[in-house]
């Protein structure tokens, strides 16, 4: 069911920029009008500089007019291999995924098309922190 959207978070993982990690990863954004964005980490030599997968993914979803999203997966692990472990994103990413994301948000971490793990966003952000708070 989720074959394309974790291909395309593998192959956006080709593409990350991790010369200091060298720990690669890939994000594909399933937007609610059925399109697919994807995102890889971009590190810096200044090492706060760098956007994870998830955060280039939902920005440059965003800067093309989409905010409304269904699902995202996930793919990362060390350079040189496939992945061996699910990479689940980071806190700050949570929270930016909580920021456009509806109740059936569905994140998905996968080491391969056929290995891989799906959580509701209440799952992995408990009790969030939204705009609605601060109305
Ligand atoms: N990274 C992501 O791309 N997504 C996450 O959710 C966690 C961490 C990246 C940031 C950095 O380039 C590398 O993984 C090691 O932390």
């Amino acid at each position: 069911m989720w074959d394309e959207l974790i291909l395309a978070a593998l192959r956006a993982r080709e593409n990350a920029y991790a010369p200091y990690s060298n720990y690669l990863v890939g994000a594909a954004l399933l937007a609610e009008d059925g399109e697919i964005v994807t995102g890889c980490n971009v590190e810096n030599a200044s090492y706060g500089a760098a956007c994870c997968a998830e955060r280039t993914a939902v920005f440059k979803a965003v800067s093309e007019g989409k905010r409304s999203f269904r699902a995202i997966a996930v793919a990362g692990g060390p350079d040189g291999r496939e992945p061996t472990g699910y990479a689940f994103p980071c806190g700050i990413c949570r929270q930016v995924l909580n920021e456009f994301a509806g109740p059936e948000f569905t994140v998905i971490v996968a080491k391969s098309v056929s290995d891989y793990r799906e959580y509701s966003l209440e799952e992995l952000l408990p009790n969030s922190f939204g705009g609605e708070a601060i109305k």
